[in-house]
């Protein structure tokens, strides 16, 4: 069954506007779990626009599924994740003027140093995925750098016209690659209730992690609910009807 990690960078997003201290990412994060979450995603971003060093110092202590931290591969964000440990690290690009992550990481123009940082995560115990676009060069310089997991960026698809398969099946050439290389496959970015469905029918999947459309749905049904009926579509891996 594919997993559904939780992005509620969002829910601090609506905190900082206030510079206050509601909506609580740490309240979403229990939410979510009760909704069937299998992950709880933040993304510690080195301008903290959203989530804090406290919300992780918290997250670590108080989630009970997988704890992902997506963060630059940078020094200071590194070391924060090597002394507070999530279960994962997801090493994603980062540019200051983006509105949320644009592209995946270059991992081949730069295995030297992704390698070296998933060797001293792996002495820390802690998992390390890599937030790559569908290409064939990533995938194989992933498979160098000793990482256990890709999350293929799904961004070009989600934005695609409906009609435009091309997107689809570029995510499908590049899963076959990624299983074949022998990495744990993930995606996500822009996948909502409408477009997730063929996405989950790949075979090789095994994680999805989704913020800001079940975050959306929220606002009017909870976040409880809005996990579920994420977490169901994309465990009955039916087609992207209009069922919710
Ligand atoms: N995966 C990664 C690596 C991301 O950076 C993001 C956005 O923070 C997501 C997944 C979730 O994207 P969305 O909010 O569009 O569902």
């Amino acid at each position: 069954m594919i997993r559904l990690g939780v992005n509620i960078d969002h829910v601090a997003t609506l905190r900082e506007a206030r510079d206050g201290n509601e909506p609580d990412p740490v309240w979403a994060a229990a939410q979510a779990e009760l909704g069937g979450a299998d992950g709880i995603t933040i993304h510690l971003r080195e301008d903290r626009r959203h989530i804090q060093d406290r919300d992780l110092r918290i997250l670590k202590e108080t989630v009970t599924v997988k704890l992902n931290l997506e963060i630059a591969c940078e020094a200071e964000v590194c070391e924060i994740a090597l002394s507070t440990r999530p279960d994962q690290v997801c090493l994603v690009p980062e540019k200051r003027q983006e509105i949320t992550t644009e592209g995946g990481l270059d991992v081949a123009g730069a295995l030297a140093s992704v390698t070296s940082l998933c060797e001293r995560f792996a002495a820390a115990g802690i998992d390390v995925s890599l937030f790559i676009d569908p290409d064939e060069e990533q995938i194989v310089a992933a498979a160098k750098s000793g990482a256990q997991s890709v999350e293929l960026h799904t961004g070009g698809y989600a934005t695609a016209s409906g009609a435009d398969q091309a997107e689809l099946d570029r995510l499908i050439q590049a899963s076959k690659l990624v299983r074949e290389a022998g990495l744990i496959l993930h995606a996500g970015h822009g996948l909502n209730y409408q477009n997730v469905g063929p996405v989950a029918a790949i075979d090789e999947m095994q994680e999805l992690n989704i913020g800001h459309s079940i975050i959306a749905r929220s606002v009017f049904i909870g976040l409880e609910k809005a996990v579920r009926q994420m977490k169901e579509l994309i465990s009955t891996g039916l087609p992207p009807t209009r069922r919710f």
